[in-house]
């Protein structure tokens, strides 16, 4: 069930949009933001409150790569995975995080803390390697760069 805050902040984003429907990706955002990821339970309740099917709300939520369908970690890491990046050394990255984190991609860590997937280019193409960790983008990674930054999400 959606809770009172939840559909507060989702109501206030439907009165930006003609149709309530409009508002599914600021809906999704609200209840992650409020749960970390987007249950099938919540699917259907953002649907009902919505008066949509789930699967319509579904085929949203799996189609906006920064909404999570299953549980993640305190912090999640979305590794660029696009042409720039795999010019500059995404290969090296990739495996440096895997084996730092000790996971393989899509992938949580034991403790919980984080959460390693990829992305498309994340815009920051002239500083490839690049990786969002939760909503700060780092780029020009290298091993050394990445051990520093894993340091201050610790
Ligand atoms: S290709 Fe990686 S940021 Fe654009």
């Amino acid at each position: 069930m959606l809770t009172d805050k939840e559909i507060a902040e989702i109501e206030e984003h439907i009165k930006h949009y003609p149709r309530k429907q409009a508002a599914v990706i600021e809906a999704l955002k609200v209840v992650q933001a409020h749960r970390g990821y987007v249950s099938d339970e919540s699917v259907k309740d953002i649907a009902d409150f919505l008066e949509m099917t789930p699967d319509e709300v579904d085929s949203v939520a799996t189609f906006y790569n920064l909404i999570f369908r299953k549980p993640v970690g305190k912090h999640v890491i979305l590794l660029c995975d696009s042409v720039s990046c795999w010019i500059m050394g995404y290969e090296n990255v990739r495996d440096h995080l895997k084996k730092k984190l000790n996971i393989d991609l899509g992938q949580t860590t034991q403790d919980g803390e984080f959460t390693l997937l990829t992305i498309p280019c994340l815009g920051a193409c002239d500083r490839a390697p690049a990786m969002m960790v939760d909503n700060d983008l780092h780029g020009n990674l290298t091993a050394e760069k990445i051990d520093e930054i894993l340091e201050k999400y610790k």
